[in-house]
């Protein structure tokens, strides 16, 4: 019975040390960005209709963003230059008034995909 045991255990951990690493995430998930959105406090300077807590005003309104052609008016609006914009905006448009907030880029991918759906 021990020996049943034993030999289970070692199954499992030998099926983990198998496993191979995940890949990174190229692909966000709404639902996780739209919780990073809340946690870094973006409402401080945009106002989101769907974060009733997102009020401001020092940058533009993200309402149907996910229908805007452009970030920052002249950055086509795709997933993987959003995501860029998140971590550094300045790296796309140097004299932009956002600052870079420390957004990782896997959470840049999730928040990206949350304001994918703003319509
Ligand atoms: C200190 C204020 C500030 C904070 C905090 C901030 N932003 Fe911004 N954001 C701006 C400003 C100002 C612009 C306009 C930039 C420009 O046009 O150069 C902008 C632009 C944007 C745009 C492009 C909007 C458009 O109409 O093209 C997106 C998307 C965006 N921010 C998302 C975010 C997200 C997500 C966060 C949180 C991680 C965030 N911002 C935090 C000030 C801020």
């Amino acid at each position: 019975m021990r020996s049943l045991l034993v030999f289970s255990i070692l199954l499992a951990l030998s099926a983990c040390s198998r496993r191979e690493p995940a890949p990174p995430a190229v692909h966000g998930d709404a639902v996780v960005g739209a919780r990073l959105v809340d946690q870094f406090q973006c409402g401080a300077c945009h106002t989101i209709p769907a974060i009733p807590a997102a009020q401001g005003r020092t940058g533009p309104t993200l309402a149907a963003f996910g229908r805007r052609s452009y970030i920052a008016g002249s950055i086509p609006n795709v997933p993987d230059k959003l995501a860029r914009w998140l971590v550094n905006p300045a790296a796309l448009k140097p004299d932009t008034a956002m600052p870079a907030m420390g957004v990782s880029d896997v959470e840049a991918h999730h928040m990206a995909a949350y304001l994918a759906t703003l319509r």
